[in-house]
């Protein structure tokens, strides 16, 4: 049976009565199998003694202006039916006020140069809102883990970086992305595309798999195999398509072994990103 709890006061009450290990699932709500892939991976982390906590979330310190936070996807019912079905114990779905109870806040947490490359030159501000929330999180629900997915992938980077500079004592874990049959990774931003649109995107990860089939010759041709792909498929816009190493540092042109390959794009109206792990070198990819 799944707790559904509001407050902070409450969260800690619940985290404290466990007797097993805690991991948190931070989320946005408007759950897909995605979340519920991660729901997996904390439980399997904690096991059936631990505590699997989820929260719903919609955080408006991460949207900056003209972006969808009003339209942003809020699906409750079917939210809580998803994590009762894969079994989390407690779900924390607190109130703006509740969070924020003073308005924006004065402190919040700086995610360093990092935090402007990438998806941050294109949406200042997006990820001081995201680490301020989720060091929040941690500092509410004291997780021994905490489970993110790799489809956010700088997202990723940098809340294992904030944990790992801030002492935070969290381990924090990474999913697989999930995806569609056609290789669509799943999004809750998915549900607005419509019948074209949702064929159109289903080009960034061709984009990406074009990339790993020729990152055995080295970056650029890596690079050049996804970008060809990319400029192949009118009305898809990409904002970056960019080959980073695991860490997200640049990479040098003859760099060999494990990189990233990250993509934005917009498709009508809305902005999708993805990225995979790729090996660069001869025989490697
Ligand atoms: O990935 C998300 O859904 C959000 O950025 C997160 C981590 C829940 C913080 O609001």
């Amino acid at each position: 049976m799944t707790d559904v709890v509001r407050t902070g006061a409450e969260l800690g009450a619940a985290v404290a009565a466990a007797r097993g290990r805690v991991a948190l699932v931070p989320t946005m709500g408007a759950l897909h199998e995605g979340h519920a892939s991660l729901m997996g991976a904390a439980r399997a982390v904690v096991g059936d003694g631990g505590v699997v906590v989820a929260s719903v979330f919609v955080n408006p310190l991460q949207f900056g202006a003209g972006e969808d936070l009003d339209r942003y996807p809020r699906t409750w019912d079917a939210d809580l039916a998803l994590a009762e079905r894969e079994g989390v114990d407690v779900v924390f779905a607190p109130t703006v006020a509740e969070v924020y109870p003073g308005g924006d806040p004065q402190v919040t947490v700086d995610p360093g140069p990092l935090g402007a490359e990438l998806e941050g030159a294109v949406r200042p501000g997006h990820f001081a809102g995201v680490l301020t929330v989720v060091a929040k999180l941690f500092g509410l629900a004291r997780p021994d883990v905490a489970v993110f997915g790799e489809k956010d992938y700088q997202q990723l980077v940098l809340i294992r970086r904030m944990a790992a500079d801030l002492c935070l004592r969290v381990e924090v874990r990474g999913a697989p992305t999930v995806r569609e049959p056609d290789g669509l990774a799943l999004s809750s931003r998915n549900r607005y595309l419509d019948d074209e649109q949702r064929r159109v995107a289903a080009v960034l990860s061709r984009a990406l798999h074009a990339g790993q089939d020729a990152a055995r010759t080295g970056p650029e041709a890596a690079r050049a195999a996804a970008g060809a792909e990319l400029a192949d498929v009118p009305g898809a816009e990409v904002d970056y398509l960019e080959l980073r190493d695991p860490d997200l540092a640049p990479l040098a042109p003859d760099a060999t072994g494990p990189a990233r390959l990250l993509v934005a794009a917009r498709v009508g109206t809305t902005r999708l990103i993805d990225n995979t792990a790729l090996s660069l070198g001869v025989g490697t990819g």
